[in-house]
């Protein structure tokens, strides 16, 4: 399979830049800007894309490439900073006058094979403070601005290409072009990536891997573990351990659902463990939103191990953890920007390497809508498929504050009515996610002829591509009105709904 590789120098969008590769049919990985020389021979790529990135190519902690690389003969494409590397290497690099932000027409002056099928004068988007000043040796000028004089470059024989601006945005509208050009015309890489194809190619992957050996898997009936259960359980059967740990914050009558589910996929090895007290009683009296998440990720482990104790007694050949891991997972975690703030302590647990099993993650190269796909390939009903994200932690980050048990019940009953009136106004699938958390403060309000001081229920939907960036959704009137109308009916504590009109950022999707 032919395949592309992203180096990334600290962009926050150079995972745009392997989507963009793998939306053209060809299987792209984006790896750390300290990657060696040596590895990237053995992958044989047919193409070295160089990332952006948020500082100067002189700054004295700026990330740097092996350049050995730039010397492999592998065609080799860099954008903005990837530019400025190439730039510093073989010729000078100067701290722009001005820092440019936003849309820019280029002019072209010579299309060569990068720039073929663009016109004379195109818009393309530019996000940068350094320029290449002066142009390096044995390179040639494709395209400039009226402020930048190297906008694009080529040395053909070294098989060196940069692009001061950015293609793998929408606000280069000939972008794809630019990235079809260097991938097929230039790298003459294969398009061989297909969602369709690679069923098979994991299970039997799957099957090579595990052997005779079995598979234990916390499955939280999410789209990405479902998918990674199913893969599994099609490789190999009955080997496949199920385990469904209710932590007594997920949604109404969700247990018994993932349950049902997974019965009807023929699971066979199904453990359903009720550790909602153990839970709760941790969380009495708890209200900072970190140290939730920290006493239900640790909780999580401990029942999950204990259960696992259990099973490996009397299935000694489990030898495999099974995760449903998708790729943003991992290349969150492959950030050269270590200074990058914490915002929250995010998504799955990773059970840890004490329990001495091999991880097994069937999903650890896809993106969020290639599982969904492969889901679609699998025949997973579509409930399963575009179920809307639920946080590990669930309804505890959506209780602000401690989390009680009529709180919970609270939640739950809002929640429950919110998703089911979404549903049947067909604005589910519309939304990328929706959500109803309850603000721990009392409001006075009015119920008959008494007055009630009650709680609030803020209600969230957002539509989204990839969970980075939000905005709030444009559900009708009539709809919220209906809602908030039976929520507030027919929810006990509750006397005020509010519906949650921000963006992303700054403020999250979840609130906690
Ligand atoms: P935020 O709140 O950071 O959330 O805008 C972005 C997306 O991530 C989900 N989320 C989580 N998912 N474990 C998960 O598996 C978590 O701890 C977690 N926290 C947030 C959130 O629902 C949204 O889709």
């Amino acid at each position: 399979m032919s395949q592309i590789i992203v180096i990334n120098f600290g962009s926050q969008i150079a995972h745009l830049i392997n989507r963009r590769i793998r939306e053209l049919g060809v299987y792209s990985e984006l790896v750390m800007y300290n990657i060696s020389a040596e590895k990237i021979k053995k992958l044989n790529p047919a193409g070295i894309i160089l990332s952006g990135g948020p500082t100067s190519v002189y700054d004295k902690n700026s990330p740097q490439i092996d350049k050995k690389i730039l010397k492999l003969n592998i065609p080799i494409l860099g954008i903005c900073y990837g530019l400025q590397l190439i730039g510093k290497h073989y010729g000078k690099v100067l701290p722009g006058k001005l820092k440019e932000y936003g849309k820019k027409q280029i002019s072209i002056k010579k299309n060569g094979i990068l720039l073929q099928n663009l016109k004379e004068q195109e818009q393309v988007w530019m996000s940068h403070g350094d320029l290449v000043k002066s142009l390096p040796k044995d390179f040639e000028i494709l395209a400039k601005t009226d402020t930048c004089p190297i906008a694009a470059m080529e040395n053909r024989n070294k098989k060196l290409y940069g692009l001061q601006f950015h293609p793998e945005v929408i606000h280069t509208p000939k972008g794809m072009q630019i990235l079809k050009n260097f991938v097929f015309d230039i790298c003459k890489a294969k398009k061989d990536w297909n969602i369709g194809n690679l069923p098979n190619k994991l299970i039997q992957e799957i099957k090579d891997t595990v052997g005779d050996k079995a598979v234990i898997m916390g499955a939280s009936g999410g789209v990405d573990s479902t998918v990674a259960a199913t893969l599994i359980h099609k490789a190999i059967g009955r080997k496949l351990h199920c385990v469904f740990i209710d932590h007594g914050m997920i949604r109404k009558s969700e247990a018994k659902s993932v349950m049902n589910r997974f019965k009807k996929l023929n699971f066979k090895n199904l453990y359903f463990v009720d550790a909602s007290k153990i839970f709760l009683k941790r969380l009495e009296n708890v209200s900072d939103p970190e140290k939730k998440r920290k006493i239900i990720g640790h909780t999580f482990i401990e029942v999950f191990e204990k259960k696992e104790k259990q099973l490996e007694k009397k299935f000694p050949n489990i030898k495999f953890l099974g995760q449903g891991t998708i790729y943003p997972d991992r290349i969150e975690s492959a950030q050269p920007s270590k200074q990058a703030s914490k915002i929250k302590s995010h998504h799955n647990v990773t059970l840890p390497q004490k329990m001495k099993l091999k991880v097994l993650e069937p999903l650890k190269e896809l993106y969020k809508d290639e599982v969904r796909e492969l889901g679609e390939k699998l025949k997973l009903p579509k409930q399963i498929v575009y179920r809307h994200p639920f946080p590990g932690p669930g309804l505890a980050i959506r209780i602000l504050g401690k989390v009680t048990n009529e709180r919970l019940e609270i939640l739950k009953e809002a929640d429950a009515i919110f998703m089911e009136e979404l549903k049947k106004a067909d604005y589910y699938d519309k939304v990328w996610q929706a959500l109803a958390a309850l603000f721990p403060i009392k409001t006075v309000g009015v119920k008959g002829d008494a007055r009630t001081y009650e709680y609030i229920i803020s209600l969230r939907a957002v539509t989204s591509k990839d969970a980075m960036t939000a905005d709030w959704s444009r559900l009708p009137d009539w709809l919220l009105e209906k809602i908030s109308s039976r929520i507030l009916n027919e929810v006990k504590g509750v006397n005020r709904v509010v519906y949650d009109i921000s963006q992303k950022p700054p403020a999250t999707i979840e609130y906690e």
